[in-house]
């Protein structure tokens, strides 16, 4: 690892396709959450370096190379920047296990589906059609789509190039230019993937990278009067303040906030199948998904025989740190397991019954930060924990009586992400996919941060808007309407 970390992207943002030390001169530390060591350092961005990175955006969108290029070129290079992922899916999972935590081979999947992402909206770039519209006679109408110019994009930490490919992928390929303020936890891979595009022969300006604090880079971004539309993932409360800045401007956003995300069990289900799906949409991560299954909804006749068929699967589980490769890795950071630890703190004050626990390995580095996976049951409904984001290994279960119970107990918490239905009644499966607040509904399976095709949002305080599949491409553009009158 360590010739990567003289790479020309560390401690520099990229502005204007040149990797510049920030204003500041300063760097942040980026610490490895398997042992908490500092390992590399990213640059420390603030509000001049978001006016320079927009102002290259601008640019780029209007002057520049970028803004002339021909949809199927655009989509050309961003299928090459696919290929070029995928020759280096090795060296891009090290460094995304190592800045994360995440398993080697999550790390892996997770370059694989960056990947992924770069093809399908490169092969979606020049399939932006327009309408033509019926009108009045002597006129011709037609609407075209348009990229909003200069596209800001504000994202976490949980799955770095996963989210950089699904926002900057989909955004590039609209034609917009972008400026992306990572997470400070976590970053290295999607500089990395921009050493790449660097390579590959990107224009200029089209896409501009600027690490740094939330608090300084990030609001600054969201601030600025000189971006066209803000992408956001991350939390609610964050969320809250990227709509506000964007109401200021008067432009629109997307937020994905993340979910309490339940998966329900009927007695009628293939509970062979199911089980193994229910815990990794949980341990996936360590929790530290958006779409994380973190409650499960057990109809009260078989609660007993699947809390104790899955307490079996997570006495099994063991975290380890992310070279290990084991079943889940450490939190992001001490920030994180403290705060998972608050609940299962006040879990335990509140009486509510442990099923199981996994394991930590042995021989842990010391300072990693590190939860062993949770098993809790029955957690009523009015508690926090079956309500709130827990971002970790936890899992609520939650016995219901029958079809409308399961239904409300869904619909219970503010967020609506994703949902999983487990039922051989195909009536009961249209009923409750109908019926269930939530952008995606599975269907006897789950699919937690897959799906690259499939649209994917909330509602409520999951958020609003569109990613992934050509419903995330749409939220890149917007319409435009010319009428001809010919007489
Ligand atoms: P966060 O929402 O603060 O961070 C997400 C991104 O927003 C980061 O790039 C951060 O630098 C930036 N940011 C922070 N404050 C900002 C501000 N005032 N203006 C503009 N940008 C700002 O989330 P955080 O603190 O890392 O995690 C807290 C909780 O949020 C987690 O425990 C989890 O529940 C939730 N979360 C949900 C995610 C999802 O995938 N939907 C991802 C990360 C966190
Ligand atoms: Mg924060």
């Amino acid at each position: 690892m360590s010739g990567k970390t003289e790479s020309v992207s560390r401690g520099r943002c990229l502005i204007g396709g040149r990797w510049v030390a920030p204003a500041s001169g300063e760097t942040l530390p980026v610490i490895c959450p398997s042992d908490g060591r500092v390992f590399a350092e990213i640059a420390s961005g603030g509000p001049a370096d978001i006016d320079a990175a927009v102002a290259a955006a601008r640019r780029a969108f209007e002057k520049g190379a970028w803004g002339r290029l021909p949809a199927f070129e655009r989509g050309r290079l961003l299928m090459r920047l696919s290929a070029a992922i995928l020759d280096h899916v090795e060296e891009l999972a090290e460094i995304e296990s190592r800045d994360t935590g995440k398993p080697l081979s999550q790390g892996r999947a997770d370059i694989r589906a960056c990947a992924r992402y770069f093809e399908y909206y490169g092969g979606a770039a020049d399939k932006l059609h327009g309408d033509t519209i019926p009108f009045l006679e002597g006129y011709t109408a037609a609407s075209f789509w348009e990229p909003h110019g200069v596209t800001a994009h504000i994202i976490p930490w949980n799955y770095p190039a996963q989210i950089f490919g699904r926002s900057i992928g989909a955004a590039l390929a609209a034609g917009n230019a972008c400026v992306l303020k990572p997470a400070e936890d976590a970053c290295l891979s999607l500089l990395r993937i921009a050493e790449l595009m660097q390579e590959i022969g990107f224009p200029e300006g089209a896409l501009n990278i600027v690490p740094g604090p939330g608090e300084e880079a990030g609001a600054a971004l969201a601030a600025h009067p000189g971006i066209d539309f803000i992408s956001f993932t991350g939390s609610p409360e964050t969320g809250t303040a990227i709509q506000a800045a964007a109401a200021r401007n008067h432009i629109g956003c997307t937020l994905e906030l993340g979910g309490k995300s339940p998966q329900i069990l009927f007695a009628d289900a293939d509970l062979e199948a199911a089980l193994p799906v229910v815990v990794a949409a949980i341990v996936q991560n360590a929790g530290q998904t958006c779409s994380a299954g973190s409650r499960v909804l057990i109809e009260k006749t078989v609660y007993e025989e699947v809390t104790a068929r899955l307490a079996a699967r997570f006495r099994e589980l063991v975290a380890g740190p992310h070279d290990r490769d084991l079943d889940l890795g450490p939190l992001i950071s001490r920030r994180q397991m403290e705060r998972v630890r608050g609940y299962l703190g006040e879990a335990r004050e509140r009486g509510i019954p442990v099923l199981a626990e996994g394991r930590l390995a042995a021989d842990l580095p010391p300072g990693g930060y590190y939860v062993p996976p949770v098993l809790l049951g029955p957690v009523p409904a009015s508690e926090r924990l079956a309500c709130e984001e827990v971002f970790g290994p936890v899992l609520a279960c939650l016995p219901f009586a029958d079809e409308a119970e399961a239904l409300a107990l869904a619909n219970a918490t503010p967020y609506g992400l994703v949902a999983g239905v487990w039922t051989a009644d195909g009536s009961r499966q249209l009923r409750l996919a109908h019926g269930i607040r939530a952008g995606q509904v599975f269907v006897n399976g789950y699919g937690a941060g897959g799906g690259i095709e499939l649209p994917f949002g909330g509602v409520g305080r999951s958020g609003h808007g569109r990613e992934k599949g050509f419903a995330g491409l749409y939220e890149f553009v917007k319409l435009k309407t010319v009428v001809w009158n010919h007489g």
